[in-house]
């Protein structure tokens, strides 16, 4: 079923449960349901059917062994970020599903004015948790990847918020919580899908001024980027592009960065040249990212 109408079907007792199973992440592998019963004081009656319900729906799961207990899942998460994103008015809808990254998961949301958004919920560990599930236990695996993917989500926020302050080129981001970031939403293609650039000269050298301006006033490298992260946005005759993904950046201390930001460059020169013929020296776009060169043309 669908994250929006899975979320209409909770109550304030489901959350309630959910809550409460979040904040003993980490301290059980299944928390006990006298736990359950005594943070939640919810009549054993009433209890039950909601556990019923959040179990049906995946959102818990439930073991009998050795004592009946319950752990949250991803789908849990998703809806307790939803919630409180939802209380502070971050979001008013949420739609479908509109994207599907290796760690990720993206919907499409509007805010209480009716803007676009896009709301990134981590994943990590998901693909990697189906296959070692009955070699390891949950709590060394999946409560662990839920706890990293909060801090990611957490690490991207904050890496965004800084962002926007010097480059039109990236999502605006909106809130965070848990798992989940909150970004404007960008109507546009992924750069690898995107044949024919109308001026691509110029949208290589909107990118390299976004990777500059990182570094030299946010101080961080991307270290991820690829045409896979960069989406194409038509805004009026312009096409601007939009660095996405920054949650494994790199600060301008990190031993890494220069191996980093050398790939970074390399990789979108590379492909501008392959895919459009536009020629840039590698050397100098370095230079001008690191801001040893105040142009990118000589
Ligand atoms: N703000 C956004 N607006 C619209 N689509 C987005 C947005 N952010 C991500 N997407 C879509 O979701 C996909 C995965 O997002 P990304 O941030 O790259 O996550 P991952 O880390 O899983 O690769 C992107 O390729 C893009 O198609
Ligand atoms: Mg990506």
């Amino acid at each position: 079923m669908e994250l929006a109408l899975l979320y209409k079907g909770l109550d304030r007792d489901c959350f309630t449960v959910l809550k409460i199973l979040d904040s003993m992440l980490g301290k059980y592998e299944y928390v006990p349901l006298e736990i359950i019963e005594r943070k939640s004081k919810l009549p054993p009656k009433v209890l039950a059917r909601v556990l019923t319900k959040l179990n049906k729906i995946k959102a818990i799961i439930r073991t009998l062994t050795p004592k009946t207990g319950y752990r949250l899942t991803y789908i849990g998460l998703d809806l307790l970020a939803l919630h409180s994103l939802s209380n502070a008015g971050v979001i008013a809808y949420l739609g479908t599903k509109v994207g599907m990254g290796k760690e990720s998961e993206i919907y499409i949301a509007k805010n209480p004015e009716g803007q676009l958004l896009a709301v990134k919920f981590y994943k990590i560990g998901r693909v990697s948790f189906q296959k070692v599930k009955r070699v390891r236990s949950y709590l060394v695996d999946e409560a662990n990847w839920i706890i990293r993917s909060k801090v990611t989500a957490e690490r991207e926020y904050k890496a965004l918020k800084d962002l926007i302050k010097f480059t039109p080129y990236v999502p605006k981001t909106y809130g965070w919580n848990r798992h989940a970031v909150v970004l404007s939403y960008i109507s546009g293609i992924e750069l690898y899908r995107y044949k024919v650039a109308i001026d691509p000269k110029g949208l290589l050298e909107k990118i390299l001024s976004a990777l500059r301006e990182a570094y030299l006033h946010v101080g961080i490298v991307h270290g991820d980027l690829s045409e896979y992260n960069i989406v194409v946005s038509m805004e009026g005759d312009n096409e601007v592009p939009y660095i996405i993904d920054w949650p494994q950046y790199v600060y301008r201390d990190d031993p890494n960065h220069e191996a980093l930001l050398r790939r970074d460059v390399e990789y979108v020169l590379k492909f501008f040249k392959r895919r459009y013929r536009v020629n840039i020296d590698v050397e100098r776009a370095i230079k001008y990212v690191r801001g040893e060169a105040e142009r990118l043309w000589v």
